[in-house]
Parts: C-alpha cells; sequence; structure tokens
C-alpha cells in the first residue's frame, strides 16, 4: 500500500473522529464510552503541535486511514521528555502495516522533537496493540489492575514504554561537510538527522503516488527544476499552513506543481508568483516572452485563477508592496527561491511575513561546476544556517536547498 504520514490538518479531523469513534463500541482501544464529534474534538487537535507534540495521518490514495498523535504524559516540565502515543487505524485498513508504519515513524521522529521516552496506555485484552508495540521493544512499565468499567466487565490497563535515542544536538557532526571534496553527499546541517529521514522518505513514498507523473509531465514540459524538487514543492504546498510565495517562476513549472498542492489540501491557500519576464535561450525550455507562455501554461493546467502573477522583479518596492497587498494578514508558509543569485536579498524582502518553520526551496545551492551562480546563492544560505535563521533538511536534485526558516 503506498502510505503517506504527515502532520494532521483541521480539515483531517472528520476522518479522525470516524476512525476513532468505530472503536468505541469494540471496547478495545479507548475508555470513551460514547461516540465524540469533531467540535467536541477541535480543543483537543489544536493542543498538538508539528515541532513538539505532533500529530499525524496517514493517509493512503488520498484518503486518511489511520492517525498517531504524541500528548504529554504528565503537566510537570520534568516529563517534557516523555509522551503518550496513540495509533489509530481505519478498520478496513487492519492489518496492512499501516499501525506498524505510524509507530515505526514515532520512534524515529522522536529524538529530534525533543522526545526521550514513549509510552503507550493499553487495555490488557488489546493483544493486538500490546503486541504491536512489544515488537518495537516497549516493554511493560506498568499495570493497573480492574480499573477499567466497559459494560459491566472490570478491564486491566497496562502501560508500556520505551527509552530513545538522545537527540541529535549541533555539535561539529552536524556541520557541513564539503560538498566539493563530495560531490552530492548529502550535508545534513539540520536540528536531526531524523527529520531529513523523514523528508526522503516522504520523497519515495510519492515515488508510487499517481501524482508522480503528473508532475513528470510538468518537468518535461516546463520546469528546469529536478522531479524531486517538484515534487516537494507539491508536498509543501500541500500541507503548509500560510500562503506560498515563488520568486522566479519562469514559464510556470514550479508555480504549476505548487498549484496541485493547494488543490489536492482541500484548502484556501494564496498562491503568489513573480516573475519579471523576458527571453531565455534553452535547448528545452527556451522562449522569447516568458510571461505570455507563463500565462498560457497556467491557463492549460488550469490553475490560473489560483495564482497571483506580479510581473516585475523581486525586490522592486512596486513588487514588495504587491505582495504584501496580495498577502493581506496572511503569512507564507512556503517560500521559493528561484530567481538570481540574490537569496538573502529576496528574504529580506519578505522575512516579516514568514511563518515560523516556513518551508523554503532554495535553487542553484550547490553544482559541481565551482564557477557559477549558485557561489554567491550558497554563501547566502550558508550563512543563514550558521546564524540561527534558516534550518537544513538537505539538498535535492541537481542543486536546490531545502529547509524551514527558523528566523522569527
Ligand atoms: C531558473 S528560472 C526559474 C525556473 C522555474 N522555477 C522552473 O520551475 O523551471 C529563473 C527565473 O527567475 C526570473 N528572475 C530573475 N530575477 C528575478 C527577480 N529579481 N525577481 C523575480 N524573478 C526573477 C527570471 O526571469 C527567470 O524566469
Amino acid at each position: 500500500m503506498n502510505l503517506v504520514i504527515r502532520d494532521a490538518v483541521e480539515a483531517d479531523l472528520p476522518a479522525i473522529i470516524e476512525i476513532y469513534n468505530a472503536t468505541v463500541p469494540t471496547r478495545m482501544v479507548t475508555a470513551e464510552l460514547e461516540p465524540t464529534t469533531v467540535e467536541a474534538r477541535l480543543p483537543w487537535f489544536r493542543d498538538h503541535s508539528p515541532h513538539e507534540y505532533p500529530f499525524w495521518v496517514a493517509e493512503s490514495g488520498g484518503r486518511v486511514i489511520g492517525w498517531l498523535d504524541f500528548k504529554k504524559l504528565l503537566p510537570r516540565r520534568a516529563y517534557r521528555g516523555t509522551a503518550e502515543l496513540s495509533v489509530y487505524v481505519d478498520e478496513n485498513f487492519r492489518r496492512r502495516g499501516v499501525g506498524q508504519r505510524l509507530l515505526e515513524e514515532a520512534i524515529a521522529r522522536a529524538p529530534s522533537l525533543g522526545i526521550t521516552a514513549l509510552v503507550g496506555l493499553i487495555f490488557g485484552h488489546n493483544e493486538p496493540s500490546l503486541k504491536l508495540f512489544q515488537r518495537f521493544g516497549f516493554e511493560r512499565w506498568g499495570f493497573f489492575p480492574a480499573v477499567a468499567q466497559l459494560d459491566g466487565l472490570k478491564r486491566d490497563l497496562v502501560i508500556v514504554g520505551l527509552h530513545c535515542e538522545k537527540p541529535c544536538s549541533h555539535g561539529p557532526a552536524d556541520r557541513p561537510i564539503s560538498v566539493e571534496a563530495t560531490p552530492n553527499v548529502y550535508a545534513p546541517q539540520a536540528r536531526s538527522y531524523s527529520d531529513c529521514l523523514h523528508l526522503m522518505r516522504t520523497l519515495m513514498q510519492y515515488r508510487q503516488e499517481p501524482v508522480h507523473s503528473a508532475l513528470l509531465k510538468i518537468r518535461d514540459k516546463y520546469s528546469m527544476l529536478h522531479l524531486d524538487v517538484l515534487i516537494l514543492i507539491y508536498h509543501f504546498a500541500k500541507i503548509c499552513s500560510g500562503a506560498i510565495l515563488e520568486i522566479g517562476a519562469f514559464v510556470g513549472g514550479a508555480t504549476i506543481a505548487a498549484a496541485f498542492g493547494v488543490h489536492d489540501s482541500d484548502r484556501q491557500k494564496k498562491l503568489i508568483a513573480i516573475e519579471p519576464g523576458g527571453s531565455v535561450k534553452h535547448k528545452r525550455l527556451g522562449t522569447r516572452n516568458i510571461l505570455r507562455d507563463l500565462e498560457r501554461n497556467l491557463a492549460r493546467q488550469r490553475v490560473s485563477k489560483m495564482v497571483t502573477l506580479i510581473k516585475g522583479r523581486s525586490f522592486n518596492p512596486e513588487t514588495v508592496s504587491a505582495v504584501h497587498q496580495a498577502l493581506g494578514s496572511d503569512e507564507i508558509g512556503l517560500l521559493i527561491l528561484d530567481a538570481d543569485a540574490g537569496k538573502r536579498r529576496d528574504i529580506e524582502c519578505y522575512c516579516n511575513k514568514l511563518v515560523d518553520g516556513c518551508w523554503m526551496i532554495i535553487d542553484d545551492y550547490c553544482t559541481a561546476d565551482s564557477n557559477v551562480k549558485s557561489a554567491p546563492s550558497r554563501a547566502d544560505v550558508d550563512a543563514l544556517v550558521a546564524s540561527g535563521a534558516l534550518e537544513s533538511l538537505g539538498f535535492y536534485g541537481w542543486s536546490t536547498w531545502v529547509g524551514r526558516w527558523r528566523g522569527k
């Protein structure tokens, strides 16, 4: 089964609650005795945060078929590193490894979330869940006999636990390795390796999805970027909170990938693209009129209405003000920089509108040929990473840096 594990959004809540409610009458999984509602569970859902106590859904073919959440085990500060996990799988998709994948992911990501111990609270008669956790090395840490009353039966509660590895630090091991010395080697500067691995795995999962072939066609017709980068743009546009700003749309490849992501997110998101126009000599994508071809390609892919096209250079005051006007009170959740070497300049123009954790795609980060236009871009990015304003999640495709904004 092709599974994508991603952060849950509020639009997923009806599916999450449906999966949860289906378990209530079984008296196997939850101690809740009556079905609940989306409204009642909204505060609980909002109590999660992708960087501390995340809430993930497992999606297959665009359908939410399972979920996992982390929550505080106990409120006192000393227990911050211990999280309780809950895993729920749609009854039609059980015994297909969905719970296993979610749990595997939770164990892998826990250290980067600052979590040092995971626990599960499981009814003593819920054999399948006890076995699942056991398989991942969870041990029995507690036993509360006959503490739950389920339809007149007294049931036991078992607490299972697992200590996780220490989180990776910003120590010397995380420093960038020389790209010149080892071309195309993935150089993690990120908070933790597990965040990078999570992203790489997400990318691999998309290879099995229909959107992969759709984006391959878009790449061939309209983009200078690598297919993996278009897939990441699609993914971030789908999961991000906030608007999307693209600088350097050219004839629309990345713009279209982002528009597809917005479409598949089932949420309203502003997609703003900046392009000054001109002509380009290129074997595959040469054009005498960039703006004309851009507008034509967006129309062909039926995404024109989703895109606010701002014609001009990113740093011109009129462009900056047009972007602010288009954004209104919205902030930017995905920033795509693929214009020229002025990466720092462009970030400075728009950083006051970036959400904390804004996804960033920055092209021309590195290349085997050290002479060229990527050198200034790379210096800008490295300086921002060193200052802590950017968090690196590695680089992809030919020369595209991927990461998150941490400048607030
Ligand atoms: C490498 S292309 C972008 C490729 C595109 N992202 C894709 O998917 O193929 C760079 C584009 O940035 C535009 N550009 C250059 N400087 C710019 C600036 N300061 N602001 C906005 N766009 C700019 C160029 O006109 C060109 O179309």
